[in-house]
């Protein structure tokens, strides 16, 4: 199971290693620059980024710890994020082929843990915490960014059954775009899991950021039939989700919606 669905992966990510080297979203959104801010790395720290797509992430980090390592499970996207460290000159950047769930790792290895907008892809996100957990040494850090579901905060005046269904809704809307999708859950689901797993939280902030449409569905090359679909959901369909995405079109009549982005640091006890 977990087998097919990394190949979904590779065979969605693969193709479109080179488009998210250059997408604005992962190369240049807010949500980098604070993470490192949130995370205050050191010197001397090893560092392990998981998920690390074309190495956007690993590379913010790796100017301020001792090295980093840019995993991900699709080759390509390990090649683009290799190319990133070279243009950079980053020589403490290298990276290695893992999985979330099983990362190839001793026990108590790094300082830092992090991983950006990749989690909604995994086939289950309590493996990938009690991984984190295994392979950060006592004390070390753990540096989460990912889209979330609608809850009560972002849907004031919802009842628990709206906001459940909204929260279905959300996540068969990003499925549909891209069939490599997991689940995205609601905030309050993240910090029960890491809490649970032994990680306390040190922050935890959320970032609204609008996203243009037309590259979203490009970068997964959707077809017309999908972007039909994905556009019929963002003028009807569910009308939490509408609130939540808050469609919008610009005066140049090209559309954008908004999702939003749950950014946690979490140590793990001694
Ligand atoms: C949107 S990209 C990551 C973006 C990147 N972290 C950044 O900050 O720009 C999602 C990545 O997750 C990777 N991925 C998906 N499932 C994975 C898994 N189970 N284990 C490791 N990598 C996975 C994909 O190969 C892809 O490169």
């Amino acid at each position: 199971m977990t087998e097919d669905l990394n190949a979904v992966i590779r065979s969605k990510f693969g193709p479109a290693a080179a488009d998210y080297a250059s997408s604005e979203v992962h190369a240049k959104g807010e949500s980098l620059a604070r993470i490192v801010e949130l995370v205050a790395p050191q010197k001397t720290w090893t560092a392990l980024d998981v998920a690390t797509g074309a190495g956007h992430t690993a590379a913010i980090f790796a100017p301020h710890v001792a090295s980093i390592i840019a995993s991900d499970i699709t080759d390509e996207m390990l090649k683009e994020a290799a190319k990133l460290a070279a243009s950079r000159g980053l020589a403490n950047m290298s990276t290695a082929p893992a999985s979330a769930g099983a990362l190839p790792f001793p026990d108590e290895s790094f300082d830092l843990v992090c991983c950006r907008l990749a989690a909604h892809h995994f086939p289950s996100l309590e493996n990938f915490v009690t991984e984190v957990h295994r392979v950060l040494k006592k004390g070390g850090r753990f540096a989460l960014v990912d889209n979330v579901a609608p809850d009560q905060e972002r849907l004031p005046g919802a009842t628990g059954d709206d906001i459940d269904d909204a929260i279905s809704a959300y996540n068969a809307f990003e499925k549909l775009r891209d069939p490599s999708h997991g689940f995205a859950p609601p905030p309050e689901y993240w910090l029960e899991l890491l809490r649970n797993a032994g990680l306390a939280i040190v922050a935890e902030e959320q970032i609204e950021k609008e996203l243009a449409f037309n590259p979203w569905v490009a970068r997964m090359r959707c077809t017309p039939e999908v972007v039909a679909e994905l556009k019929d959901i963002l003028s009807g369909g569910n009308a939490a989700l509408r609130t939540f995405l808050k469609p919008r079109v610009d005066a140049q009549g090209a559309l954008h919606f908004t999702l939003q982005e749950l950014l946690l640091v979490a140590d793990k006890k001694d």
